[in-house]
């Protein structure tokens, strides 16, 4: 019966068969099925997906075609699975399309992927990714109205153009959170299509899944530049760290197997393969599913969902309960004797369970801070186990950790009270002038970024009770940001080698930077500064993006200035707005007056230590404001500045607060 049923979807179930290893539980061979089906049925947004996500520039009517070549391929194959070229890898079948298409590798510059093979081609495509999405046009933003009968009028069309966009500005992330998006963003339209005030339902709507976008974007990244750039080692220790505090109750040959699984995934899905990807994941969750009883008693009604859908339900699920019997202290670790001996025996596999057994003792602890734990944990016994009387020496390992834990704790409170003083539009500028102090090589757009992620990791995190894990996860995620998935950034050394030396200490390592001395600023400010009467038709959310921008490019010119002087001259560009805009003539204003007085290189240093002599006073003192009111901070809370600037569609306010269990996959 299994074996007649297998074949039935073997030959049902068109091409993109690879990887099917058989499997032996109804449950199991079940899930295969659904998956394929699944893919089978969506093989025109993962075109679209993984073609966008490789070739950004690529014009939607390019990928248009590309997703019939696809389509037409999966439909052969469909018909007669025996053909030759059906028993290809689908991410093999979609290169060498993409390959195929007539003055596409010329025009967009990837001819020298097209000729190469297997491993080398996939990951000279996987090096065309651009995560600097600065020259992409920004998106077109559609009126509602307009919005509504598109997707009346043709609503695959309208669907797959939202896939594409999203998918070229987000090409790290993986395929099946951008499904996800995409079947959300769907059932958004519809909805508020429906409605009176559409503009308002589509701004409500939006934002929790755009929140999952950017959230699942900035962690998946960052687990990916950890595999490439540090080893497998390194991710399974992200792994090892995560599934332990989700489900504590998992023993620990069970997580051993269940991490061989999430690690196939991720080399399919940070590689860029789409299908892979898709499977990888299904496969994930199937086998939470099937030994749900032993990992954790909060899956049960994702683990009854259909196969899309069960992964994000799981995601999304609350970590599970401490077991009852789980004492708060490991003693083999720390008490027992022969510590050294089992350590000697297998490394790594003796590292994993430790980081295991720690972990999912604490679920208050950030998986920055679990690493460093480990870390703490394997020097120690470096050390230990050359000396005399060793378990005299681990015995005080539980002090190392809580030192270390302290120290990562300070950095976080410090952290917290900055933006508790400042202010969310403050604090952006600290970070924007300290970020671009830090590495004034990269673009604007990617500062101004990075900027309102940072300030968004304490707005989201600095009032919640889990504040130290959600301040230290989210800010390492932006860090991970600055130091980059795919590229060897021209970037400050020291910058560098935070980024590179230790994936657990670089937010430490950040803590002490200063700014990038090999920094040579551009010679001219190159119209950087000039403005027009346009300003002043700029709403309130394009004026913000002005301004940060034109703090960023200033101190792109002038890093040697100092933050009081910055914020200074950030006032007098504000000021000088009010004043154009309120002139008979804004552009004359603009011209003649200000900002070529103001901005030509010397005048500007020279007007800086003018208004120094002339005001005792320190121009910083203004910003020193009473701590905001609770009523205040709430009011921050709700507002999600890098929605914008993720350029997505619609840029919105969020009312929820993020939960940091939703800062993981498996
Ligand atoms: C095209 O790609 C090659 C290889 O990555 C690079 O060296 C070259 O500068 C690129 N040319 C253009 C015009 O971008
Ligand atoms: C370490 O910190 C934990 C939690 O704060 C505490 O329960 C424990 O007693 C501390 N251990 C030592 C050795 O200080
Ligand atoms: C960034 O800010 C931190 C903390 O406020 C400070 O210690 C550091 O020196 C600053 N870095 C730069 C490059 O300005």
């Amino acid at each position: 019966m299994k074996q007649l049923k297998l074949t039935g979807f073997v030959i049902f179930f068109f091409f993109l068969t690879e990887s099917l290893t058989l499997p032996t539980q109804p449950q199991d061979v079940d899930d295969v099925r659904i998956t394929q089906k699944f893919i089978d049925d969506n093989i025109g947004y993962i075109t679209i997906i993984a073609f966008a996500q490789y070739i950004q520039e690529a014009s939607f009517e390019e990928v248009e075609m590309l997703v019939k070549a696809m389509t037409e391929y999966r439909d052969k194959c469909l018909a007669d699975r025996t053909l030759p070229e059906c028993s290809k890898l689908a991410n093999e079948v979609l290169l060498e399309n993409i390959c195929a298409m007539e003055g596409l590798p010329q025009k967009y510059n990837f001819s020298h992927c097209c000729h190469k093979v297997d491993f080398e081609r996939r990951l000279c495509f996987f090096h065309n990714k651009k995560a600097d999405i600065g020259l992409l046009p920004p998106l077109p933003t559609l009126d509602p109205e307009e919005k509504c009968q598109t997707y009346k009028n043709n609503r695959e069309s309208f669907l797959n153009n939202y896939v594409y966009e999203v998918s070229r500005r987000n090409p790290f992330v993986f395929a099946p959170t951008l499904l996800t998006v995409a079947a959300r963003f769907e059932e958004m339209t519809k909805t508020c299509c429906e409605e009176q005030e559409k503009a308002n339902c589509f701004q409500t709507k939006a934002e929790p899944f755009i929140y999952y976008l950017k959230a699942l974007s900035s962690y998946q990244k960052n687990a990916c530049r950890a595999l490439m750039k540090f080893g497998r080692q390194i991710l399974q220790s992200i792994n090892i760290a995560i599934l332990s505090q989700k489900f504590p109750k998992i023993g620990f040959k069970q997580l051993t197997s269940l991490l061989e699984d999430v690690s196939s995934k991720y080399d399919g899905c940070c590689e860029g393969d789409v299908v892979q990807c898709i499977r990888g994941r299904s496969k994930v969750m199937s086998h939470i599913c099937s030994k749900q009883d032993s990992i954790s008693s909060k899956i049960k009604d994702c683990c009854e969902k259909k196969i899309p859908e069960r992964g994000e339900c799981i995601i999304y699920s609350n970590k599970d309960d401490r077991p009852n019997d789980l004492s708060l202290r490991e003693a083999k670790f720390i008490e027992s004797d022969n510590v050294c001996e089992k350590r000697d025996a297998d490394q790594a596999n003796f590292m994993a369970e430790f980081l295991y057994e720690y972990s999912r003792r604490h679920p208050e602890l950030s998986t920055p801070e679990l690493l460093r734990i480990a870390k703490v944990y394997k020097d120690l016994l470096k050390e230990c186990c050359n000396m005399e009387n060793p378990p005299e020496c681990y015995r005080h390992a539980e002090n190392r950790f809580n030192e270390t834990t302290e120290k990562s704790l300070k950095i976080v409170q410090r952290e917290c009270e900055h933006f508790q003083n400042l202010g969310k539009d403050d604090l952006k500028y600290h970070y924007l002038i300290n970020l671009t102090k830090l590495a004034p090589q990269l673009s604007t757009e990617e500062l101004t970024f990075l900027g309102k992620e940072m300030v968004m990791a304490l707005t989201t995190c600095c009032t919640l009770s889990e504040e130290f894990a959600c301040v230290d996860n989210l800010v390492d995620l932006v860090l991970g940001e600055l130091c980059g998935i795919n590229e060897n950034r021209n970037i400050n050394p020291a910058v560098d080698h935070c980024c590179k030396t230790n994936f657990a200490f670089r937010r430490s390592c950040f803590e002490s930077l200063e700014a990038d001395k090999t920094y040579v600023p551009p010679s001219t400010s190159q119209g950087l500064f000039t403005f027009h009467a346009d300003l002043c038709q700029a709403h309130n959310e394009e004026l913000q993006r002005k301004k940060d921008r034109f703090l960023v490019n200033l101190v792109k010119l002038k890093p040697e200035l100092a933050g009081e002087e910055l914020w200074s001259l950030l006032a007098d560009f504000t000021n000088v707005v009010e004043k154009c805009c309120k002139a008979q003539e804004p552009e004359a204003c603009f011209k003649e007056e200000v900002f070529p007085a103001l901005f030509s290189g010397i005048q500007l240093v020279f007007l800086v230590q003018k208004r120094k002599w002339n005001s005792p006073q320190d121009p910083a003192s203004s910003l020193q404001r009473l701590p905001p009111s609770p009523s205040t901070l709430l009011q921050m809370a709700k507002f999600h500045p890098f929605l914008c600037l993720s350029n997505i569609p619609l840029c919105i306010h969020t009312t929820s607060s993020l939960s940091t269990h939703l800062l993981m996959d498996i």
